[in-house]
């Protein structure tokens, strides 16, 4: 495919609406890793509208000149592409603008006022609140004060990134904060999870196909394994990390997203509603964990030294509780597995087993729906043919979808072993755009479907609660060796209780 060609099929044929895209924490991790390159990529794509800016708003005295040399150097890190070219870096740096000011401060938002009546662009505005979440509020409220969420104008929109709360408590007054500042039309809660490409596949595979539908349910369904593993450690997040953990970090947002994805009915349409309505009759059927009845149901652990795989194999890595800024006696976990029950007339007594953690051994994010054995035992079943019998919906790296089945070895005597039919969508390096492009794509087009609604967020906390008040009272935390999986070759007390029942063990995920 011509290159042109290729950029349009990528796009598709809804084109935004020329949008201002004002950063708060212009000058934070999130924006240089993620937001300026996926930027970037949509101004290369002619996505971001010819009259509109890029406003970066930060807190130190900065000059223009300085953040656009800022934006320069951390594009020619993230993303070369962007500034070797001299046509495509002048076009981009013609769009940055600054506000230098106090969060906390009404000049502030008069300066992003300014700035936005200053040029004859629409008035669309965007606004990426890329800050630690304890100025979330307090940049809202301002926003609202200084009249930057009227709609006269053009749209205005807020997102948001996750953590969203800390606990059920916190996100509901947070929801609560904004909302009395934005309508909940204009609210988009990231969880970037749902704008990678796999995660949407997996609607479209379902929903988009015939085949799966009669197998979806308790009957064939033994279990399901949802696995993120990370071969990172905690890296330069400690002080937030200390305060979150893996249940937090992970499974309250992303992998509870991706369950209620697996699990939802058929949406009446693909509107952003009835798909967030669908999720939500999901997670309101989980059922609920019962304080002093954990133990088997959820397990926790955390990194000691050991080996990872990184650039150089097996290389040393220091524990958790010897990270920079980690407390030595920490007991905040960086893995955590939670067994989880829906129940409805589809999934009743089928367990969706979530678990994620850091310094696993391998970087991978797979859906494992692993089916019943055959009612007749016709053939000598070891363990590894009852494995085979899975589909596995990889996220990634190299995502796809893979049916694994039990065949007959050739040869002379019946001997059975696994064949794979493998459908890998074959993304890798064709330039298909990141989860942040979706989303901010998907913002500016005003379309929610992938973004979380207030009663989501609420609901996943309203689960996860008495897991996190019995976590808070525990004074210890078993550990695994940098570089082991739980369950699998690293023995964490709870592993196997937790598989219990199951057939065919924890999925090995260096096997692909
Ligand atoms: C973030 C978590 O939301 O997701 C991180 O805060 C985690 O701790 C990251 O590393 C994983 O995202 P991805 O896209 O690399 O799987």
């Amino acid at each position: 495919m011509a290159g042109d060609d290729k950029f349009a099929s990528l796009i598709g044929s809804q084109r935004p609406q020329a949008t201002n895209i004002v950063i708060f924490g212009a000058n934070g991790d999130l924006t240089k890793r993620k937001l300026l390159p996926a930027l970037a990529h949509m101004h290369r794509w002619n996505l971001l509208g010819h009259d509109c800016r890029i406003i970066g708003v930060v807190r130190q005295k900065w000059t223009h000149a300085y953040w656009v040399s800022y934006v320069h150097d951390e594009l020619l890190k993230f993303f070369p592409e962007a500034v070797l070219n001299p046509a495509s870096w002048q076009h981009i740096a013609e769009k940055l603008e600054l506000v230098s000011g106090d969060l906390g401060e009404a000049e502030t938002y008069q300066a992003i006022a300014d700035k936005l009546h200053a040029h004859d662009g629409r008035k669309n505005a965007l606004f990426y609140l890329a800050i630690p979440p304890a100025w979330y509020e307090t940049v809202a409220q301002h926003l609202h004060t200084a009249g930057l969420n009227d709609e006269s104008e053009g749209f205005r929109r807020v997102v948001i990134e996750k953590p969203f709360g800390m606990d059920l408590h916190s996100a509901q007054g947070l929801n609560r904060s904004i909302q009395s500042c934005f309508d909940e039309s204009q609210i988009y809660r990231i969880d970037h999870y749902l704008g990678k490409e796999a995660v949407q596949n997996l609607m479209v595979f379902r929903f988009g196909n015939s085949v799966l539908e009669p197998l979806w349910n308790r009957n064939y369904i033994d279990h399901v394994q949802i696995s993120v593993s990370e071969s990172l450690g905690v890296g330069y997040r400690a002080g937030y990390y200390e305060t979150s953990g893996a249940l937090r970090d992970m499974i309250q947002s992303h992998l509870m997203q991706v369950m209620a994805l697996v699990a939802m009915e058929p949406p009446v349409s693909l509107a952003a509603d009835d798909v967030r309505d669908e999720k939500l009759k999901v997670l309101r059927s989980v059922r609920r964990f019962q304080a002093g009845a954990l133990q088997h149901r959820a397990v926790r652990a955390q990194y000691a030294a050991g080996e990872v795989e990184g650039e150089v194999e097996g290389e040393p890595v220091a524990a958790y509780r010897e990270e920079p800024g980690i407390a030595p006696e920490s007991t905040t976990e960086t893995f955590a597995a939670v067994k989880f029950y829906i129940d409805n007339w589809r999934w009743q007594g089928v367990p969706f087993l979530l678990r994620t953690g850091k310094r696993l051994p391998h970087r991978v994010s797979e859906i494992c729906i692993r089916f019943r054995e055959p009612p007749q035992k016709l053939f000598k079943l070891s363990e590894e043919n009852v494995r085979n019998n899975e589909l596995i919906f990889r996220l990634q790296p190299d995502e796809g979808m893979q049916l694994t089945m039990t065949a007959k070895q050739p040869g002379l005597s019946m001997h059975l072993r696994g064949v794979k039919l493998d459908a890998s969508y074959g993304m890798a390096g064709s330039g298909m755009p990141e989860a942040y492009e979706t989303l901010l794509h998907d913002v500016m087009l005003g379309e929610a479907g992938l973004f979380s609604r207030a009663d989501e967020v609420e609901e996943c906390w309203n689960i996860v609660m008495p897991i996190l008040d019995a976590w808070k009272e525990q004074k210890d935390i078993a550990t695994y060796a940098a570089g082991s999986m739980p369950g699998c070759d690293a023995d964490v007390p709870g592993m196997d209780e937790l598989l219990a029942g199951c057939q065919g063990g924890w999925r090995d995920l260096s096997r692909h």
